[in-house]
């Protein structure tokens, strides 16, 4: 077992290293730590004071053991937000969020994100909700936006083959616009009154897309401790690139690095020809150069 992990971890070593075409000590800045479990943390993303380039950006790598010995390692953001990946380009980090539920006997749990400068991506997640005697809505905390849908089915519905969310015991919407902090709220019409033998509780959830595929048996129960991916765009700051160039001590796209524009504010890529880290000096590294070192 060990021997195998030491393999595989060898194995993603090699691959990321082919793939980034820049070695772990590109990533970050010296003297920081680069991984967290089999999560990679390039700056400026980082686990402690002068590895991560704001607090914004600070993420911590906790490991946490289980009564039966077995030990975990996440990466957190904030309190308690568990991190899959992070991208520089394009600029996400997929984190893992809790399914919100509520059953007619009352036993509910509602979930909020709050991601305080980073927003969930509209274009790459869903809001989703289970249900056949339930609605389900979902409020960003910084607006008046609420956006969400309804469920009523029966136990004579003809249900579709696994896999569609297409209303029937299974809704999608999607959201119009950057949210950064959302709060959950689900209601029943009848208290589940008609449905209970086949559906006592409804769910709702904001996932990445394509990360669920409903069937009927969710509505039996869909595990109140399954957790979905979510996308969160992030930037550098809410800067403008013009309006960022202006204070070169703060100005985060270093030598090779070229500055882009999002709704969120600025980040930075590597120029043609070049891959690597935009936020570190020398991070992008010559594409044919780094071709032949791994040649
Ligand atoms: C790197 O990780 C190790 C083990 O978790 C920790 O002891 C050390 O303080 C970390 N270093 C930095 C610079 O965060
Ligand atoms: C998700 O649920 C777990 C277990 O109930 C809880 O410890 C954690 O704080 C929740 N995460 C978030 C982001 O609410
Ligand atoms: C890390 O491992 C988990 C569980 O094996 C997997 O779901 C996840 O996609 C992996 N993350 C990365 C960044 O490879
Ligand atoms: C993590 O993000 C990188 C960069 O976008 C992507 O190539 C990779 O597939 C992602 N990994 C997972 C497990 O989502
Ligand atoms: C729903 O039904 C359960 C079980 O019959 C009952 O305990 C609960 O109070 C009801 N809730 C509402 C809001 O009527
Ligand atoms: C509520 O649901 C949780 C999680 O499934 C469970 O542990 C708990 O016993 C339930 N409580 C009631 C009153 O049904
Ligand atoms: C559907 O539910 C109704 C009312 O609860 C019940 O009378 C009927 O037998 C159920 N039908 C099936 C096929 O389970
Ligand atoms: C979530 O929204 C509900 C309904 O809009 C509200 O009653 C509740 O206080 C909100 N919770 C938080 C933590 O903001
Ligand atoms: C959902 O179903 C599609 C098509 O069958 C499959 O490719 C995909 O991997 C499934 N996704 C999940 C999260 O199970
Ligand atoms: C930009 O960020 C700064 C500092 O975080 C904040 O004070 C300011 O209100 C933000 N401006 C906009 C337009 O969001």
């Amino acid at each position: 077992m060990g021997l195998l992990n030491s393999l595989h971890l060898k194995l993603a070593l090699l691959v990321t290293t082919a793939v980034a075409a820049a070695g772990a000590e590109a990533q970050t800045k010296p003297g920081c730590n680069y991984t967290c479990g089999n999560v990679s943390i390039p700056y400026p993303f980082g686990t402690s004071e002068n590895c991560y380039i704001d607090e914004f950006f600070s993420v911590n790598c906790i490991t946490t053991t289980s009564p039966s010995g077995e030990a975990t390692t996440q990466l957190i953001y904030g309190s308690n937000i568990p991190v899959l990946n992070i991208s520089l380009d394009p600029p996400e980090v997929t984190v893992s969020a809790n399914v919100s539920y509520h059953c007619y006997n009352s036993n509910y749990s509602y979930h909020r994100l709050e991601l305080s400068k980073f927003s969930i991506s509209n274009t790459e997640n869903r809001f989703t909700v289970v249900g056949c005697d339930t609605y389900a809505y979902f409020r960003d905390r910084s607006s008046t936006l609420r956006t969400g849908c309804s469920l009523s089915c029966g136990n004579e519905t003809r249900f579709e083959e696994a896999g569609a969310c297409s209303g029937v015991g299974c809704c999608q919407t999607s959201f119009p616009q950057a949210i950064r902090n959302y709060n959950i709220t689900l209601e029943s019409f009848n208290n589940y009154t008609e449905v209970r033998d086949f559906n006592p509780c409804g769910y709702a959830f904001v996932a990445k897309e394509g990360s669920f595929n409903f069937s009927k048996r969710d509505l039996r129960d869909l595990s109140n401790t399954r957790q979905f991916p979510v996308v969160v765009d992030w930037a550098v700051s809410n800067q403008t690139c013009s309006e960022a160039q202006k204070d070169a001590r703060s100005y985060a796209c270093k030598q090779k690095g070229i500055c882009k524009e999002s709704l969120l504010g600025y980040y930075c890529v590597c120029g043609d020809g070049f891959r690597g880290n935009p936020y570190l000096d020398t991070g992008c590294k010559d594409i044919n150069e780094c071709d032949g070192d791994n040649r």
